[in-house]
């Protein structure tokens, strides 16, 4: 199966798209964080809504790596205002909070803990049909949250997922101009997410030629044009916002794997798209070892960026990494801190449900070990 629920409208100047797309609705909510008023594009977003004829009321302050907390903080103004469209601009984080809001805005009766996937043995209660409408405009070039049916919360420093097409946004305005103004650190670290979510996508159990497509595409962006991205090119940072949304379809339909179930435990760590990077290489070399599978999508990537084969494949990511300066997990956390959780984190990981997705099923030792190669750089 290949599904996408989510219409995509993309181009410079594409959030003028809202003014047709707020017509017909009242009241209208734009949740966003602090640099999209800053930059100018919430009052543009304001301006458009108003133009369309509905009353807006804006929510300035998501926090980047939202938890349920944010969550209770929030939705007490949502149902204050009572809106008949959600608007999400801004990162991944912004568009996360967004979604998760809509599930206890629409259906108040439904708790995190009975909705999220807390572990793969887990069997989450069903999210009923969800009446308001989300738009959502992604100003980072990552999470691909604007087309995913996923909400990643953090609960005590760990990520948690609540997985439903009903949170899948109806509409995603990708505009290049937002994702323009994104410091360098952001670009890198949300650019080295599309990566991985290409990467991921492409090699677990349920991968299949329509998603491949999409984390193909992805990964060959990444590699022509992060980097030129980084220094400021126009082109190259509209190629990887559009290729973040690729790399979200491709994730959406073929899931993740054991990359993102290690940095969802460690999100207490640092910036997901950070953790991913720095996980990555050691993921596809276990995955290599362990699998003939895993080592024969690895190949066909490697062809795919003219590379011989997964080694020359794994090689590329490293450089990619260093080249990028993408600091060692030593250097994010003292070695006492992460000492002292490794334990914990390693068995949470065994439990995410991606593990099920994975070309390899690890054991919680050698997620564990994987996790001390990272600290080591090893
Ligand atoms: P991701 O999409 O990778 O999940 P995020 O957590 O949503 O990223 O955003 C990371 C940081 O990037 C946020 O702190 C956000 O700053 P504010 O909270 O102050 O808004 C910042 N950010 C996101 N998009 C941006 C943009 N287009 N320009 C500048 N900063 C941006």
């Amino acid at each position: 199966m290949f599904w996408l629920k989510t219409k995509i409208i993309e181009g410079k100047g594409s959030l003028g798209r809202l003014k047709k797309e707020a017509r017909g609705h009242e009241r209208v909510l734009i949740l966003t964080s602090r640099s999209m008023k800053r930059h100018g594009f919430l009052r543009e977003a304001e301006d458009y809504v108003e133009e369309a004829g509905a009353e807006v009321l804006s929510i300035t302050g998501l926090p980047a790596e939202p938890s349920v907390e944010v969550i209770e903080e929030f939705l007490p103004k949502v149902r204050e205002f009572g809106p008949d469209l959600l608007i999400a601009l801004g990162g991944g984080s912004v568009i996360d909070t967004t979604k998760a809001l809509k599930v206890f805005y629409d259906a108040p009766e439904l708790n995190f803990e009975g909705i999220a996937f807390m572990d793969r043995f887990s069997k989450p209660k069903p999210v009923p049909k969800l009446r308001t409408r989300l738009i959502a405009i992604p100003s980072t070039s990552g999470a691909g949250s604007e087309v995913s049916g996923a909400s990643v919360l953090k609960k005590d420093g760990i990520k948690y997922n609540i997985v439903t097409p009903e949170i899948a946004p109806d509409l995603a305005i990708l505009d290049p101009r937002l994702p323009m103004t994104m410091p360098r650190e952001v670009a890198r670290n949300s650019g080295l997410d599309v990566l991985v979510h290409g990467i991921e996508a492409y090699t677990t159990r349920v991968a299949n030629d329509f998603s491949d497509a999409m984390a193909i595409r992805a990964i060959k962006t990444v590699f022509a044009f992060l980097e030129k991205s980084l220094e400021g090119d126009e082109e190259a940072r509209e190629k990887m916002h559009y290729a973040s949304t690729m790399a979200g379809i491709a994730f959406l339909n073929a899931r993740l794997g054991l990359c993102h179930a290690m940095s969802h435990k460690a999100a207490w760590i640092g910036p997901h798209g950070l953790l991913n990077a720095i996980f990555l290489p050691y993921v596809m070399e276990f995955n290599a070892s362990k699998s003939d599978y895993a080592r024969k999508r690895y190949d066909e990537i490697a062809r795919e960026l003219n590379l011989k084969d997964w080694k020359e494949l794994l090689s590329a990511v490293r450089e990619l990494n260093e080249r990028t300066g993408v600091p060692e997990l030593s250097k994010l956390i003292d070695e006492e801190t992460f000492m002292a959780r490794l334990n914990g984190m390693a068995e949470k990981a065994y439990h995410d449900g991606l593990i099920s997705f994975n070309p390899v099923e690890p054991k919680p030792e050698e997620i564990r070990e994987l996790y001390l190669k990272a600290y080591r750089g090893e």
